[in-house]
C-alpha cells in the first residue's frame, strides 16, 4: 500500500518528531505546567485522548490492541490499564524510548520492586520502533490513531484505515484534521512562514469527502463507520472517528 507521498511524509515525520521537536513534544506529554496556545493543545489532546478511551471497552482483557503512531505512549499505558495486550508502535525512537521510560511500575512486569498483585490483570505494552503498516505485527482487536495521520493526505489516510481495518476485528479509531474555513486560513498562513524547523503541514480533510472513502471500502468489508466527534480547544482542532468491523 504505502505510496510514494505516504513514505515521503513518514520520512519528514521522522525528522520532526525525532529531533526537531522532540523536546517540545516530551514537554507537551508530561505535566510540567504549560501556559497559553499549548496548554489549549494539551487540554484537546487530553479531551480526545478521554474520548478515543471512552470508545474502547473499560474491560479490555484478552484483547489486543495497536497504538499506532503512539508517541509517549498515554494512550497505551490507559488501554494496558484496562488489561489489554498493546503493540505500542511509532517511527520515532527517542519517542519509542521516552515512551518505555514513562511505563509506570505497576505496569512494568519486569520491576521487582512491585508485587504480583499491583500488577494488572493482563495488560502489557511491547513498544516498537517502525511503520505502523508492518504487516509483520499480525491482527488486532482493536487499533487506534490519535493524531498520527493528520498530516498525510486524505487518500493516504483512507489507504491506512482500509490496511488497518483488513486485520481488525472490532474497530480501527482514528482522528483526523478537519476541513473548516478557519483551519485553512490558518494553515495557508503557516505555509507561507519560511521556517526550516516548522512542522511538516497538517492535511485539512473534508469529513465528507473522507466519509465518501471509507464508507465503501468499511461496507465492502463488512463493516461501516460508527461515531465521530470534534474536538476544538484553541490552537488544538482534531476529530474523531470510528469504522467497526464486521
Ligand atoms: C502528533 S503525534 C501523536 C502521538 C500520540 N498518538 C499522541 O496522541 O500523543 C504523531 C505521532 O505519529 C508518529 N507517526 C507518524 N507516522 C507514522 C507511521 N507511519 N508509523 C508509525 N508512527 C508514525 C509520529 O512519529 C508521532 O510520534
Amino acid at each position: 500500500m504505502p505510496t510514494a507521498t505516504y513514505q515521503h511524509r513518514k520520512g519528514q515525520l521522522e525528522t520532526y518528531f525525532d529531533r526537531t521537536a522532540f523536546e517540545a513534544w516530551a514537554r507537551m506529554t508530561s505535566d510540567v505546567p504549560l501556559s497559553g496556545i499549548r496548554a489549549t493543545v494539551r487540554a484537546g489532546r487530553d479531551a480526545m485522548r478521554q474520548t478515543l478511551l471512552d470508545w474502547l471497552p473499560a474491560d479490555m482483557r484478552g484483547a489486543r490492541l495497536l497504538d499506532a503512531g503512539c508517541g509517549t505512549g498515554a494512550l497505551a499505558v490507559e488501554a494496558a490499564r484496562r488489561g489489554a495486550d498493546v503493540l505500542a508502535v511509532d517511527i520515532s525512537p527517542s519517542l519509542i524510548r521516552l515512551a518505555q521510560e514513562r511505563i509506570p511500575p505497576a505496569l512494568n512486569a519486569q520491576d521487582p520492586q512491585v508485587g504480583a498483585d499491583q500488577r494488572l490483570q493482563g495488560g502489557r505494552i511491547e513498544f516498537h520502533v517502525g511503520d505502523m503498516l508492518n504487516p509483520d505485527f499480525g491482527r488486532f482487536d482493536y487499533v487506534v490513531a490519535m493524531d498520527s495521520l493528520i498530516h498525510y493526505k486524505a487518500s493516504d489516510i483512507a489507504r491506512v484505515i482500509n490496511s488497518l481495518s483488513d486485520r481488525t476485528s472490532s474497530a480501527v479509531l482514528f482522528t483526523f484534521a478537519p476541513r473548516t474555513v478557519l483551519l485553512s486560513i490558518m494553515h495557508a498562513a503557516g505555509r507561507m512562514i519560511p521556517n526550516s524547523d516548522r512542522a511538516p503541514a497538517i492535511e485539512p480533510v473534508s469529513e465528507h469527502a473522507l466519509r465518501r472513502i471509507l464508507e465503501p471500502q468499511a461496507a465492502l468489508a463488512g463493516g461501516r463507520l460508527g461515531r465521530t466527534r470534534r474536538i476544538a480547544s484553541g490552537f488544538y482542532t482534531s476529530q474523531a472517528m470510528e469504522v467497526l468491523g464486521a
